[in-house]
């Protein structure tokens, strides 16, 4: 295996002067797969910034529910931006929504696409099925991205047959606010590929930075583990949830404490991810499980997705 990687940046390395030579991509129409918290968020940014967009799920009752989120979350938007203008604020909003169309059949629509950006559920092999079948039918200059927060890019990549047209491109929620886009490559990705993203990612008026592809990455690294820390130290009965909050921002200057914060990322992925890093380093110490965050999940207690919050769990 180490070989074959090693083979194939060889093989790239060698044909860096074609890469550099080789036209970017730019990207005009995007697919987004997921249209929940991160994909609606993803979606509306690529299609308040020009770009053609389909936004796809699993059912239309989905995209109804993500399109109405979309329209309120852009009235937000348009009232800021055009305050003293309700026409333009008017026109804004439905030039948006007339660059994006829905679907429930991905491998309809991605044979037109120069970008899908995945945002499904946190599961590694729903990730490799679609991005296999999608492999099948997107057209052969198409760049997939994946927006995982903790699985390796180069695991979802390996299911399809075009390891040098993919990368991460990791957003932050609430997108249209985020200013930050975190781009991953592999040692598969190309640098076409990986200018083509850093590109993309200006064009939406976000700020790229690039990682290589390690758990977490650059912000969750650091973020996740100082998260379940919060939960621990309650866990211990050392201090109360609205005293660790009150401690973070006024003591550390954070705008949110690390409940509220967990509130908004879900209690469901930040277990998903501390699992993920947990099975491939069960020794890290930064790394382990904790059981109520899993006892609160298991009676589908969210976060902000199901409508309430931390400070009511018990
Ligand atoms: N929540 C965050 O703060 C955050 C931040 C950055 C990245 N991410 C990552 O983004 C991804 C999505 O997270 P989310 O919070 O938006 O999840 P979510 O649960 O809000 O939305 C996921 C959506 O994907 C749909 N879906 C699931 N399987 C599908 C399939 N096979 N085809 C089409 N649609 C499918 C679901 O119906 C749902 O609408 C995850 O990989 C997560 O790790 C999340």
């Amino acid at each position: 295996m180490a070989f074959v990687t090693r083979q194939f940046v060889r093989s790239v390395s060698s044909s860096s002067t074609a890469a550099a030579t080789a036209k970017k991509i730019m990207v005009k129409h995007v697919t987004v797969i997921g249209g929940g918290l991160m994909g609606a968020g993803i979606a509306q940014v690529a299609a308040a910034t020009g770009h053609r967009v389909v936004l796809v799920d699993q059912s239309d009752d989905i995209l109804a529910k993500s399109t109405k989120g979309i329209e309120e979350s852009l009235k937000k938007v348009a009232k800021k931006k055009f305050a003293d203008n309700p026409k333009a604020s008017d026109e804004f909003v439905q030039k948006t929504l007339g660059n994006l169309s829905t679907s429930t059949d991905a491998a309809a629509v991605v044979h037109s696409t120069d970008l899908v950006v995945e945002a499904i559920v946190e599961n590694l092999k729903v990730k490799n099925e679609l991005f296999q079948r999608l492999d099948k039918f997107a057209a052969e200059h198409t760049i997939f991205a994946s927006n995982t927060s903790s699985l390796q890019i180069t695991s979802i990549a390996n299911a399809t047959t075009r390891q040098d047209r993919f990368a991460g491109l990791h957003f932050f929620n609430p997108v249209p606010l985020m200013k930050l886009v975190e781009v991953i490559k592999t040692p598969m990705t190309s640098q076409k590929t990986f200018e083509s993203l850093v590109d993309f990612t200006k064009t939406l008026g976000k700020h790229p930075v690039s990682c290589k592809d390690t758990p977490g990455f650059i912000v969750n690294r650091l973020l996740v583990p100082y998260l379940m820390e919060a939960v621990r130290l309650y866990e211990r009965g050392d201090a109360s949830k609205e005293d660790i909050d009150t401690a973070m921002k006024l003591g550390a200057g954070y705008p949110m404490g690390p409940f509220e914060l967990i509130d908004y990322v879900g209690l469901d992925t930040t277990k998903f991810i501390i699992e993920g890093w947990h099975e491939m380093d069960s020794q890290n110490p930064l790394f382990q499980p904790c059981p109520s965050l899993d006892k609160l999940v298991a009676e589908k207690k969210l976060g902000k997705k199901t409508g309430e919050g931390y400070y009511k769990y018990k």
